[in-house]
């Protein structure tokens, strides 16, 4: 696969189109940045599949993102993060990004009682990666999987009485918590449901903005940009279901290349 000739690039993936809002992140603070931007949507959802397997598929796009001579790695997926970051961080020779730490970075900056919440797949609260990170900063974690709403989003269903009810359902056995994290890609899409179901008391955080600051403190940004950067997405599955779906959190912004799962061989399949 060649490309033109890209600049000073970081690669970012998910399973699918919601780490497109930690992109977005990104290239505010770094426009001047090419990305290069994985989506395995033939894969998707990684969130109900065995930890070996996410870090079979993690490690193989993290090898096709590297051929592309990116500068760092970013992990915009919380359940490749929560399973698969170590084995990333050993394999890959450029610096790699998790979404949990700044995750729990930006829920430790706004809890004041110290019970915080996290919301997510079952392979990231299963994994314990956000419940043991806040108990090491002396907070009190509450946790919940909720395996129905990547579907809800994935089927334009994030505003329904059917996101509604699911939403109150899982949160319907929390404690007494201060902050709540969004710990899936998808459920920052579901923030007005989630957030009327725990009230305004309780403070959402995700951790796009956060991701974001802590890799562009690695890398300088020029006093003034003069040109913006680009950035190309490639995509497993349909690459018109695709921007369909990336509408809803404002949009591809780049060119969309089909890719098949075949290119993307994990460190399993290659022994
Ligand atoms: N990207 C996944 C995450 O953030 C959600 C979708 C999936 O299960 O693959 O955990």
């Amino acid at each position: 696969m060649t490309l033109s000739p890209l600049h000073h690039a970081i690669g970012v993936f998910d399973s699918g189109v919601g780490g497109l809002t930690v992109l977005q992140a990104l290239r505010r603070r770094l426009p001047h940045r090419d990305f290069v931007y994985l989506g395995d949507t033939a894969r998707v959802p990684y969130g109900r599949k065995p930890p070996e397997m996410v870090i079979e598929f993690a490690t193989g796009i993290a090898d096709f993102l590297c051929g592309f001579g990116v500068e760092g790695l970013v992990v915009a997926c919380n359940t490749a993060s929560a399973v698969a970051l170590p084995a990333l961080v050993e394999r890959a020779p450029v610096p790699v990004w998790g979404v949990i730490d700044p995750g729990v970075e930006a829920a430790t900056r706004v809890t004041h009682s110290g019970s915080v919440g996290v919301i997510g797949t079952k392979g990231t609260i299963g994994s314990g990666a956000y419940q043991r990170r806040l108990e090491a900063r002396g907070l009190r974690p509450w946790s919940q999987a909720c395996p129905m709403l990547v579907h809800v989003v994935e089927e334009g269903l994030a505003e329904s009485p059917e996101a509604e009810l699911l939403v109150r359902q899982y949160l319907s056995g929390r404690p007494e918590i201060d902050t709540l994290i969004l710990g899936c890609t998808h459920y920052p899409l579901l923030r007005p449901v989630i957030q009327r179901a725990v009230g305004e008391s309780v403070t959402l955080v995700d951790s796009a903005e956060v991701t974001a600051e802590t890799v562009s403190a690695n890398f300088e940004r020029p006093p003034r940009v003069i040109e913006l950067g680009r950035v190309t997405h490639f995509v497993t599955g349909d690459p018109l279901a695709f921007a369909h779906t990336a509408a809803v959190i404002g949009g591809v912004d780049g060119e969309i290349i089909p890719l098949p799962v075949a290119e993307l061989a994990g460190e399993t399949t290659r022994r």
